[in-house]
């Protein structure tokens, strides 16, 4: 019921739905938590609002199957939110990835010119055959559909290293849904919750691209 499924709405109800025990990987780019605004004045839903973020963790954890692992990009200011609540979750931080970019983002205290996820583990699960290297290449987007869009090149390996063909991969804070186009490239189930109605449908058409192009 939930395999191969684009699902718009807020992530804690739609997970409270899942069953226990049933996804074996998951990959999600949360808000950050930064209230952030690009260039042109787009933002994010809930990136001002760590009520509406953090608790799908616990949901998170209790959808993912005994020893599985769960990658989750964020922002270094809220790191104590992040880490405090999937600690709560019994999420356990077994590794971080970083992905120098070749640009600066932003600049302040420093020049802001990486991004970074941690890998998660519930339980212990079995440690991939083939690691991934902690510093990873990036690959920029162009951002054209989604403020925050993540290349398909960046998330793959992930889904790759982490799951096998034919697992279910979720994203709880799917945006334009690369995630799940990542995964049904690489030939893994998917499920994408996402709480804005265009970035669903924009999943949608990203996913029919990609029907047609393993047709
Ligand atoms: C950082 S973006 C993800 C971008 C994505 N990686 C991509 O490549 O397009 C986070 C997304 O989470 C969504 N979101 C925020 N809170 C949510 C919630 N509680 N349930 C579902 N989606 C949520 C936002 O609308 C936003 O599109």
């Amino acid at each position: 019921m939930f395999r191969n499924q684009i699902i718009c709405g807020e992530s804690l109800q739609v997970l409270t739905q899942c069953p226990s025990n049933s996804v074996d990987l998951v990959v999600t780019d949360p808000p950050y938590l930064i209230n952030y605004k690009d260039s042109s004045g787009r933002t994010l839903l809930n990136d001002d609002n760590p009520e509406g973020v953090l608790p799908v963790f616990d949901q998170v954890s209790r959808v993912l199957k005994p020893d599985s692992y769960c990658i989750s990009f964020y922002g270094w200011s809220a790191i104590a939110q992040f880490s405090q609540c999937w600690q709560a979750a019994g999420l356990r931080i077994v590794g971080h990835i970083v992905w120098p970019k070749p640009y600066t983002s932003r600049a302040g205290h420093v020049r802001y010119a990486h991004e970074a996820a941690y890998v998660l583990a519930k339980g212990k699960p079995q440690r991939p055959e083939k690691p991934l290297k902690d510093v990873q290449s990036w690959q920029y987007s162009g951002n054209r559909s989604h403020p925050t869009e993540k290349a398909v090149k960046v998330i793959a390996p992930l889904i790759k290293a982490y799951s096998k063909p034919g697992d279910l991969v979720l994203d709880p804070f799917a945006g334009s849904g690369t995630t799940a186009v990542a995964a049904a490239l690489s030939g893994r189930d998917y499920l994408s919750i996402e709480l804005e109605q265009k970035y669903c449908q924009l999943t949608e058409k990203r996913l029919a691209g990609v029907a047609r192009y393993c047709a």
